[in-house]
């Protein structure tokens, strides 16, 4: 039995929604009428959900201001660490001390200011591609250059090319991996021999390990998230570990990360990186939801991996049924589904005509995440199921009728 709302779509238009914001710009720009369709229209693009949030945290963020609250400025609490800490050891097995975490305004400027402060300009950072977009900009602003180890797929499921990898970290130019994992777009949770092999190579070729596992939380039955440290104790000394509850509790607009950094030395400075940034104080806000959401949310959690499961069996099916061509990689972590159209043979501009166009459907272009993705589509699918059903209805009608 559900507990929660996973069934309301909020329409954010007037909320300031960077994604409502993009799907009615996109409208706009294909002549779309949104009000011409059957059915919820909603993006299914951005990683955030339509969804109300966890009452839970929005209760404790209504007892903390009802409590008189303070707004000003704010350090990580004894209560917030341990919730934090107690969280990373229930979930995920992972002992983190509390003087390990430091606080962040989010996982993109921790990426961002852990490659300015440990790598130097020039410096090749090694991304798995198609790949987060954000990563690129971090990297090329930072004055370091992509190196782009592109994801095989073998038997339907993608892969690190661990050869490609050895060979670029052997490079002395090359001086990190910026890591995701679970991978987005791709949805893969790395298995620990997948893991084993990466932590040989990094720690072999000397190289800074920054791994983002704010997607950790949201992986579906059958696998298991391993978080990178702890498949070989020399990692710890080169490693960064970005976690977050941005997307597992859909907060991402409160601001608010934490990295763990198990070496003193790599954590003092990248603490002075963060302070000189003026970053060293959380969101006051943030801090009361991060809390609330690793003590009292956690069945809230669990019913969004189910609906994400459920929306995913929705999704497979219906490219079964009536796009057999098309591949939709399995959904192993994260709610993001990455499907390739390929086999349909539309260049970008005519995908996004269909897709955007005549099928009122807002997704990401595979191809912002890089070359790699050209012809693939990630679709958001955590949202309420009628929703998603609705939106792949228009996809067939569109297909339909421009494949006749
Ligand atoms: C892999 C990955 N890293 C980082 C982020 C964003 O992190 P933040 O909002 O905390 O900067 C996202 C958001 O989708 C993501 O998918």
């Amino acid at each position: 039995m559900t507990r929660y709302d996973f069934e309301t779509l909020v329409d954010r238009t007037a909320m300031g929604s960077s994604k409502w914001a993009a799907m009615h710009r996109a409208a706009a720009a294909h002549g779309t009428d949104l009000t011409a369709h059957d059915g919820p229209i909603a993006p299914f693009s951005v990683a955030d959900l339509d969804l109300p949030n966890a009452p839970e945290i929005i209760e404790a963020l209504q007892e903390a201001l009802a409590g008189g609250l303070v707004l000003g400025y704010t350090v990580p609490t004894e209560a917030y660490l341990d919730a934090v800490t107690g969280w990373f050891a229930r979930r995920h097995d992972w002992h983190v001390e509390p003087e390990w975490v430091r606080v962040t305004p989010g996982v993109i400027p921790a990426f961002t200011l852990a490659i300015r402060e440990f790598t130097a300009p020039g410096d090749g950072v090694i991304v798995n591609t198609p790949a987060y977009y954000p990563m690129f900009p971090s990297i090329e602003s930072s004055g370091r250059r992509v190196v782009r180890n592109p994801l095989v797929e073998r038997e339907g499921r993608f892969r690190i090319d661990l050869d490609l990898l050895e060979e670029q970290a052997r490079d002395p130019r090359t001086t990190a991996l910026l890591f995701a994992s679970p991978h987005n777009p791709t949805g893969r949770v790395w298995e620990r021999k997948e893991l084993e092999a990466v932590a040989r190579i990094v720690v072999e070729h000397d190289l800074l390990l920054i791994s983002d596992e704010i997607h950790h939380d949201l992986v579906q039955p059958g696998h298991r998230h391993t978080v990178v440290t702890e498949v070989d104790p020399a990692l710890a000394e080169r490693t960064l570990v970005l976690s977050s509850t941005s997307k597992s509790f859909n907060i991402a607009g409160l601001g608010i990360a934490n990295a763990v950094i198990p070496d003193p030395g790599l954590r003092d400075r990248f603490t002075r990186a963060r302070d000189d940034l003026g970053f060293d104080n959380p969101d006051v806000l943030g801090a009361v939801a991060v809390q609330a959401a690793y003590t009292r949310a956690e069945g809230w959690l669990d019913e969004l991996i189910a609906l994400v499961g459920r929306n995913q069996a929705v999704l497979t099916a219906f490219f079964a049924e009536h796009v057999p061509s098309a591949r939709v990689a399995p959904l192993e972590g994260t709610f993001l589904s990455w499907v390739d159209l390929r086999p349909l043979g539309l260049d970008a501009e005519r995908l996004a005509r269909l897709t955007a166009g005549e099928a009122a459907l807002f997704l990401d272009e595979g191809t912002v995440f890089g070359p790699e993705g050209a012809g693939f589509e990630r679709f958001n699918i955590a949202t309420p199921t009628p929703v998603l059903e609705a939106g792949l209805e228009r996809l067939r009608r569109a297909l339909d009728a421009a494949l006749a």
